[in-house]
């Protein structure tokens, strides 16, 4: 099977924390391929959580998404993905964007959004990043959501976490995906 990318135009390494290793690619986008645990523990795990994501953020989250095309292909005869996406101009959400009353309205606007997905399917839209997860309280933004000519709020990552579905079978991630879920819960309190 062909790789459904262009090895030759993957330049420069953007991004290697978190669930993908990120490069641009061309000139006028960038490449994701899976580095995260659930795709080390299981692949078609992965597969099948990236396939749910893009389904519910094409419902959900539609207007905040960044166009991208999601291609599966087989790598040393094991199933993956990778993600080719437009690149974007932009930076992560501080909290101090909340003092423009435009960003603060997107943003509420969004985890509303968010809101009645996880309400509805169980899902949530991971909005911190696991860095700013942990270290919140010096990085004070949300690394996937992306702030666009200082008046759009876009989403780059596809992201998505359940506690309820059985997209993995490690409890481990399981508890990591319970306790990444309340921790968000409680840092989204600084951000209404
Ligand atoms: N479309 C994009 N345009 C520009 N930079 C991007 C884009 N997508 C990702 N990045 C950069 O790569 C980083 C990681 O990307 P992300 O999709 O959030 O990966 P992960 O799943 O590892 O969190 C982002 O924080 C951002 O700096
Ligand atoms: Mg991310």
């Amino acid at each position: 099977m062909p790789l459904p990318y262009q090895k030759s135009k993957i330049k420069r390494l953007i991004s290697i924390s978190g669930e993908h290793i990120v490069y641009a690619y061309g000139d006028q986008h960038v490449i994701k391929f899976p580095s995260g645990p659930i795709h080390l523990v299981s692949s078609k795990d992965a597969l099948n959580k990236v396939k749910k994501e893009d389904q519910l953020q094409q419902k959900y989250l539609k207007q905040y998404q960044v166009p991208y095309q999601l291609c599966f292909y087989k790598k040393n005869g094991r199933p993956t993905y990778c993600v080719i996406q437009k690149y974007i101009q932009g930076r992560a959400f501080k909290i101090k964007d909340l003092k423009n009353p435009n960003l603060k309205q997107k943003l509420r606007s969004l985890i509303k959004a968010n809101n009645l997905m996880y309400k509805q399917t169980s899902y949530i839209l991971e909005l911190f990043g696991i860095k700013s997860l942990f270290f919140h309280f010096w990085l004070r933004k949300m690394e996937n959501v992306f702030v666009v000519n200082q008046n759009q709020l876009k989403i780059i990552d596809l992201g998505l976490i359940s506690d309820k579905a059985k997209i993995t079978k490690s409890l481990i991630l399981r508890l990591v995906i319970r306790w990444a879920i309340k921790r968000q819960t409680q840092l989204l309190k600084q951000y209404l």
